[in-house]
Formats: structure tokens, C-alpha cells, sequence
């Protein structure tokens, strides 16, 4: 029987804390549904002492999600505690995850202190966080770059302190795969206490290596793996659940195995980039567009011949189902609903109206509808329907020797609005319009536009970041038009301030 290996998920936690993927309270509550359903053991679920948005969103998701334990994060201080423990007490299953930062760029520049007094704190977080649950996970932050003697000191004295599970984070992503599993080890080793505990691997992508140093952890004895969907996360991200989850069903010289329903993975995927406005490249690991694609005309012959010429995992295994129904323009509601419910996106019959619109339009420029196409007409549609802003109406007029003009009408609160301006472009002539609208003083801080597949005739999707009164607001939309897209991104962004 191969040992288990627990699944921790923090999309919640770390993969939140993204600029941009900020989610709001009913968000989190449909992400953390679907973990549970991929059979996560874990949730970290927020940073509660953080914000009153994280600490809501913690208690919301302990009602409404009961199987995975919900975990909440701390520092090493006593209030960070009793706020976690509060957020917390509607869970059925609870964890409180505490820590301190053990290496010297830590102690000596984040805390102006030394070893013994950290370890200290370490040890009274532990005892602190025991008074009110049984589940202690303890984090020795920046463990990648800490003195594996020092380390081993520490995570002997937080499992005396009764520390269920201690987590070895890569905070910064710089250790290699080599140098991350000989840690493991050293602990599994010169650590006297280890056997009562778990050691829990928790590694940054910042070099790329994520997934490879959380393997190596586990091939010498960690058996927690802390990820997150599509590996989104701080920076370069975190080491991706869908990788770990497949390296455990695929090798079977790895001796653990995960309690992950894989079918799930491609729905979940799709839900928290969209969700999270952040798109998955094209050639990621199993969740990316291309993962299972074959273009060549010697790769697709292999794989017609014997599909395990070229594939090393079974689409179908991780939810990605190719569907003899094609979408045409000239399709029915039927059929596009046939295709959101295989792709898992429930709408009721007012959405799958709306999402109806679009698809006829975008069929009518577009040949081939795809799954990323449905994905982004369903999430414009859910946001669109959000807006107290709308676009009505768009004209521009822009070219060669010509000065770019847009005329706007936007519905304001069920009003019409119209306005014309010029600008450097049909975009900022656009935004212009928008503006004087609007009448706040705002700046546009990031602008992004990025196509889907390849064609002239591909939907655009575009990131809008602007600035008011010191706040920053994100936007989104996506369209074949990508004037329109882009003024219907600042819309959204905008009707987040208004
Ligand atoms: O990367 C890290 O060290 C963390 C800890 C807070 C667990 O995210
Ligand atoms: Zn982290």
C-alpha cells in the first residue's frame, strides 16, 4: 500500500495574493466548492488578521465547505492567532498554519534578532495556536536558504511544542531539486521527533523548479505538498497542483499516491483563471491550451496509430474530452449548452441566453469556436451582468492621416450618456469619451492586450489596471474588436470605483 500524500491547497492564500486575482467573498466560496470536489485535503483559505474581506471569507467558506480541513494562515503573534481561531470556528475540520522566518536574512533583517530568540517564538506560536485547535501546521519561512542544523532545531522543538505538521518553505524559489530533497532528508534524519509530525513542502517557482523541488521533497519523506491551480502564486507562482497530482498517477516509481479525482482538473483550472482574470499559457502543463495538441503531421499520425505514441497521460483523465458536436453559427442554444455542461459551467437559462448572443456574433466572424472561445463568452457574460456601467454604443473613427475620433454612449444607472472625443489612437480616443463621462480623475496604470489563438479573426482578451484617489481597480473583457474589448475592460474597471 503506498503512503498518502496530502494535498494543501493555498489558490486561496498564496495564489490570491497575485496582484490582480483579488476575489471577492462568493468567489472564493465556488473555488473552494471545486477543490473540494477535486478532492483537495486541505484549503488554506486566507490570511485572516489580514483583512475583514479574508477573515469573512474564511468563516463563509468553513460553513459552506465541510470535508477538506480549512486552514488559516498567521504570523508568529499571539492576536494573529485568536483571529484565525475566530475565523475558524465554524469549521468542521480546522488547521491554523503560524511561523516565523528562520534563515539569517530573516533574523538578522526582518526581526533585528538571533537564532534562539526565533526559535523561541516559533515554539510559543505553536503552544499559542494549540490552546485553540488540535491541527498546528508550523512554517519555518524562508527554510530554503535557513542552515539545515539550525532548521532541524527548530522543526525538533515546534513538534515538541505539538506542531501536527511543519511546513518547509522555498519562500524565495532558489533551491535547486538536489539541494530541496537532501533538506528533506537531512530533517527526516537528524530530527528525533520527526515521525510525529508531517513534513509539508511548500516551493516558489521563482528559477522554475516548483514542481521538481516539491518532488524531490517528497521522494525523501515530505507527505504534504502545498500548491495551487495552474501554479499561480506570488511572483513566478507556486509549484501547480495539476503537475504534482499527474506526476503521482502517471510515474509508478513514485511511492505515494494523492486522493485527487483528476477528471476535475481541467474544470477547475478554467474556473480560477477566469475567476482570477489570469490567463493559463498556451503550453502549461496539463492545463494548457496546447498540452494535449498535436500539430505535426508525424505526431498526429503516431497518435491516430496508438494514442500512447505521443501521450504520456489520457486527456480524458484530466477532463479535457474532445466533442463530436461542432459549434457553427448556425448551432442552437441546445448545443451550447451541451458544451458548457461538458466544460462544467452552470448558467441559468437568463445567462445561457446572454452567452447565446455572444456566441452567435462571434461565430458569424469566427470559423472554429473553441473551449477557450466558450470560456471567455461565459466569464464576459458573468461580468457584464455585474457592471452598473454599460457600454451602449461605440464608433470610432481612426486610420491613416486621420485624427482618431470615438463617440460613446454609455448607460449609467439606466441612463444614456453620450460623449465624443479625439485621442492617439481609436483606444485612447475611446477612453477619452468614457472619461468625461465619468468625471473621476483616473489613471490608467497597466493596459494588456493579448490574443487567444492565431487567426486575424481571434478574439482579443484585454487587462486593464487604473488608479483612483490611491486605489487600483482591474478589468476585463474580450472581444474580436479589440477597441471594443479594451472600452468595455475600462468600463469594468471603472464601475468598480462608482
Ligand atoms: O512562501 C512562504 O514562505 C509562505 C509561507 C507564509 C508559508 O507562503
Ligand atoms: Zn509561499
Amino acid at each position: 500500500m503506498q503512503d498518502k500524500l496530502f494535498i494543501f491547497d493555498t489558490t486561496l492564500r498564496d495564489g490570491e495574493q497575485v496582484p490582480g486575482c483579488q476575489l471577492n467573498t462568493v468567489e472564493k466560496i465556488e473555488v473552494a466548492k471545486a477543490l473540494d470536489e477535486l478532492g483537495v485535503d486541505i484549503i488554506e483559505a486566507g490570511f485572516p488578521i489580514s483583512s475583514p474581506g479574508d477573515f469573512n471569507s474564511i468563516v463563509e467558506i468553513s460553513k459552506a465547505v465541510t470535508r477538506p480541513t480549512i486552514c488559516a494562515l498567521t504570523r508568529a503573534v499571539e492576536k494573529d492567532i485568536e483571529v484565525a481561531a475566530d475565523a475558524l470556528h465554524f469549521a468542521k475540520n480546522k488547521r491554523i498554519h503560524t511561523g516565523i522566518g528562520t534563515s539569517e536574512y530573516h533574523i538578522k533583517y526582518k526581526f533585528n534578532s538571533n537564532q534562539e530568540e526565533v526559535l523561541q517564538r516559533a515554539v510559543a506560536a505553536v503552544k499559542y495556536a494549540r490552546r485553540f485547535v488540535e491541527d498546528v501546521e508550523f512554517y519555518a519561512e524562508d527554510a530554503g536558504r535557513t542552515d539545515n542544523e539550525y532548521l532541524a532545531r527548530v522543526v525538533e522543538a515546534v513538534i515538541g511544542a505539538g506542531a501536527t505538521v511543519v511546513n518547509i518553505p522555498d519562500t524565495t524559489g532558489y533551491c535547486t531539486p538536489y539541494e530541496y530533497g537532501a533538506k528533506i532528508l537531512y530533517l527526516m534524519e537528524h530530527v528525533s521527533n520527526v515521525h510525529k509530525a508531517i513534513l509539508s513542502t511548500h516551493c516558489h517557482n521563482d528559477l522554475g523548479m516548483a514542481t521538481a523541488n516539491s518532488l524531490a521533497g517528497v521522494l525523501n519523506g515530505a507527505r504534504q505538498v502545498e500548491v495551487t491551480i495552474n501554479g499561480i502564486g506570488e511572483r513566478a507562482g507556486n509549484t501547480s497542483l495539476e503537475e504534482m497530482a499527474m506526476i503521482m498517477c502517471s510515474r509508478k516509481d513514485v511511492p505515494v499516491r494523492t486522493d485527487i479525482v483528476t477528471r476535475n482538473i481541467m474544470k477547475t483550472s478554467r474556473l480560477v483563471s477566469t475567476l482570477m482574470r489570469m490567463p493559463v499559457q498556451p503550453n502549461k502543463a496539463i492545463v494548457g491550451r496546447n498540452a494535449f495538441a498535436h500539430s505535426s503531421g508525424i505526431h498526429q499520425d503516431g497518435v491516430i496509430k496508438n494514442r500512447e505514441n505521443y501521450e504520456i497521460i489520457n486527456p480524458a483523465d484530466v477532463g479535457v474530452n474532445e466533442s463530436a458536436i461542432v459549434l457553427t453559427a448556425r448551432s442552437g442554444r441546445a448545443a451550447l449548452k451541451f458544451h458548457y455542461e461538458r466544460l462544467g459551467i452552470k448558467m441559468s437559462p437568463e445567462q445561457l441566453d446572454e452567452a447565446y448572443k455572444k456566441f452567435l456574433a462571434l461565430a458569424d466572424r469566427k470559423k472554429d469556436i473553441n473551449d477557450a472561445d466558450l470560456y471567455v463568452i461565459a466569464g464576459v457574460t458573468e461580468a457584464e451582468q455585474k457592471r452598473r456601467l454599460k457600454l451602449k454604443f461605440l464608433q470610432v473613427v481612426c486610420g491613416k492621416s486621420s485624427i482618431p475620433m470615438a463617440t460613446v454612449q454609455l448607460v449609467i444607472d439606466g441612463e444614456i450618456c453620450t460623449a465624443t472625443a479625439s485621442g492617439s489612437g481609436p483606444v485612447d480616443a475611446a477612453f477619452n469619451a468614457i472619461r468625461q463621462l465619468i468625471h473621476r480623475k483616473v489613471t490608467l496604470e497597466e493596459y494588456l492586450v493579448q490574443a487567444i489563438t492565431r487567426g486575424s479573426d481571434d478574439v482579443g482578451k484585454v487587462h486593464i489596471q487604473i488608479a483612483n484617489q490611491g486605489n487600483i481597480y482591474y478589468g476585463f473583457s474580450a472581444n474580436t474588436d479589440v477597441v471594443t474589448a479594451s472600452a468595455e475592460a475600462f468600463i469594468d474597471a471603472l464601475s468598480k470605483i462608482v
